[in-house]
């Protein structure tokens, strides 16, 4: 594997492990079912969205939501993943104003609202994508047990390893499954009609 697809491999790891962990301890506490402990993903945090308007997660009622972490200077993953949604949105055609989409910068340093707004212009128009200063930023990765890191390339710049799932979170505001955003934009649509 190339050095890319073996951190997303470890991302992707580190969060199952994570998540796997968690729900044994939930279940050896309380003897409380999956869904309870599952429903623990997510919780209170307070962005804003590219066009400066506050997004907290009051916000995610009332629909389901697709949530995914990134950023915009991502070579790969994030670009290919936001287009994945963006076809899924396109497919649900008028009902993709029944679900939300949300892209959410691990990486606030660059990732203004503007600079946001201005990368999620290539996109569906009703992707919101979410920034906030660091401190709110890591609120939310750790509500959402979400991994990033800076990693140092060459000329002082850097890049993130990050957590590429894409959650699915009910509309009452609780995590029900990561999504797959791997099949034709017509099954992810069928499937997602099931949470409207
Ligand atoms: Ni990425």
């Amino acid at each position: 594997m190339s050095p890319k697809a073996t951190r997303i491999v470890l991302a992707l790891a580190a969060f199952l492990v994570g998540l796997a962990l968690f729900l044994s301890a939930a279940l050896l506490l309380g003897g409380r079912s999956g869904n309870q402990a599952v429903a623990a993903i997510g919780g209170p945090f307070s962005l804003t969205d590219q066009d400066g308007r506050t997004f907290t997660q009051d916000n995610l009622k009332g629909k389901p939501h697709l949530i995914f972490f990134g950023f915009t200077h991502c070579p790969d993953v994030c670009p290919t993943a936001l287009f994945e949604m963006s076809e899924l949105l396109r497919s649900l055609d008028k009902d993709g104003d029944r679900i939300g989409a949300v892209f959410i910068t691990v990486d606030p340093e660059r990732d203004t609202p503007t600079v946001m707004k201005d990368y999620l212009s290539s996109f569906d128009p009703r992707l919101r994508g979410l920034t906030g200063d660091p401190a709110a930023v890591a609120t939310v990765e750790k509500a959402y047990r979400v991994y990033s890191k800076k990693v140092p390339t060459q000329g002082g710049d850097y890049t993130m390893d990050h957590t590429a799932i894409v959650y699915l979170m009910d509309k009452n505001g609780q995590f029900v499954r990561p999504f797959d955003l791997k099949r034709k934009p017509e099954e992810a649509a069928a499937d997602l009609r099931k949470y409207f």
